[in-house]
């Protein structure tokens, strides 16, 4: 598959000091959803800033559809569409008058541009809403209002950053189905943010992790959950001599100390094991204050690389920025 995306070192320093993006090298396939998964901060936002051409790299490549950011950054934001963080939607303003707009600023001939608009609102079931301001729209319908202007100027690469945050699970599912069927009525590549694991599991055939501006591990979902070799046992103990006593558990693959104090066994198959440990730990006087049992999962994943789980400090950070969203689009 040739590439429709190669990314060489690129770096982001901001005020001379804070590394926001760090030396990222990425390769993206033509016509792939690709999700780049991180917390709050990871630099993801930076990132497609620096690949749309919004802001200037402090060192490093990109090449988008043949052409070289460095050198032809104007011409790369008219081959590519994107879908910001935040409502770029003028709520005073009708669906259909909202795209219009984004004609007009991508120059689409009038006539192209009547037929297009039509096509795009029907494209994500808006048609009926068309002319009713974009503030009386429910959070689902103005995201999907979103991801169509990021699509008015037929781009070759469409960036979605976060494009289901704070909806509610069965509306972000009803996204989903929204962005397949443009990568499928399209063909385009399409680069999603995310910090929504089961999202990324859902859309994108590979991925990477971005953690403190790099990027820690990329591969498919089904790759990256083989790389962690089986099944976590995770257990609570009381005291420090427990933990001796489980490292010396036979069937395990490894036994390591998490921050807070939970002991991670990995082990290659739980079913078997399980029964085995149980024992194990009666035999050795120890009684967990908790046992969890988990098969390879993203969550697992992200846990493994990063030595967090993706979802700490998540819930409070997401309500501030959906009241900064709330607030701009009144
Ligand atoms: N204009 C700026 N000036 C200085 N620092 C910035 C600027 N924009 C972002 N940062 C910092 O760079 C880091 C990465 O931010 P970025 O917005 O790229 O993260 P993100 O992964 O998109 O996070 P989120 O999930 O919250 O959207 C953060 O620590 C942020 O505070
Ligand atoms: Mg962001």
């Amino acid at each position: 598959m040739d590439n429709s995306i190669e990314i060489e070192n690129l770096t982001k320093v901001y005020n001379g000091k804070f590394m926001a993006v760090e030396s990222v090298s990425l390769k993206i396939g033509r016509g792939e959803i690709y999700g780049l998964l991180g917390q709050n901060g990871a630099g993801k936002t930076t990132l497609i800033k620096m690949l749309t051409g919004v802001i200037k790299p402090t060192s490093g490549t990109a090449i988008i559809a043949g052409l070289d950011l460095n050198k032809d950054a104007l011409k790369i934001r008219k081959i590519t569409g994107v879908v910001p963080q935040e409502y770029t939607t003028d709520g005073d303003l009708s669906g259909r008058e909202n795209l219009k707009l984004v004609a007009d600023l991508y120059s689409v001939p009038r006539k192209d541009a009547e037929k297009r608009i039509e096509t795009l609102l029907r494209m994500v079931d808006l048609y009926d809403a068309r002319d009713r301001r974009a503030v009386e729209y429910s959070g689902g319908m103005r995201k999907r209002l979103e991801l169509v202007c990021g699509l008015m100027n037929t781009p070759e690469v469409l960036f979605l950053d976060e494009p289901t945050l704070g909806l509610d699970v069965t509306t972000r599912e009803n996204l989903w189905s929204y962005i397949r069927s443009i990568e499928r009525e399209f063909h385009i590549t399409i680069i999603l943010t995310s910090h929504y694991l089961d999202e990324v599991d859902s859309l994108a055939n590979e991925l990477s992790i971005m953690d403190h501006g790099k990027i820690i591990v990329s591969g498919t979902s089904s790759d990256l959950k083989k790389s962690l070799k089986g099944d976590t046992i995770t257990l609570k103990l009381r005291n420090d001599n427990e933990f001796k006593a489980v490292q010396d558990f036979k069937d395990a693959i490894e036994v390591k100390k998490m921050e807070l104090g939970d002991i991670r066994i990995k082990v290659s198959n739980s079913d078997t094991v399980l029964p085995e440990l149980m024992k194990y730990l009666s035999d050795h006087k120890i009684s967990p204050q908790s046992i969890n049992v988990r098969k390879p999962s993203l969550d697992e994943v992200f846990i493994e690389y990063t030595g967090r789980n993706i979802n700490a400090e998540q819930s409070g950070k997401d309500y501030g920025k959906l009241m900064a969203m709330d607030r701009r689009a009144q």
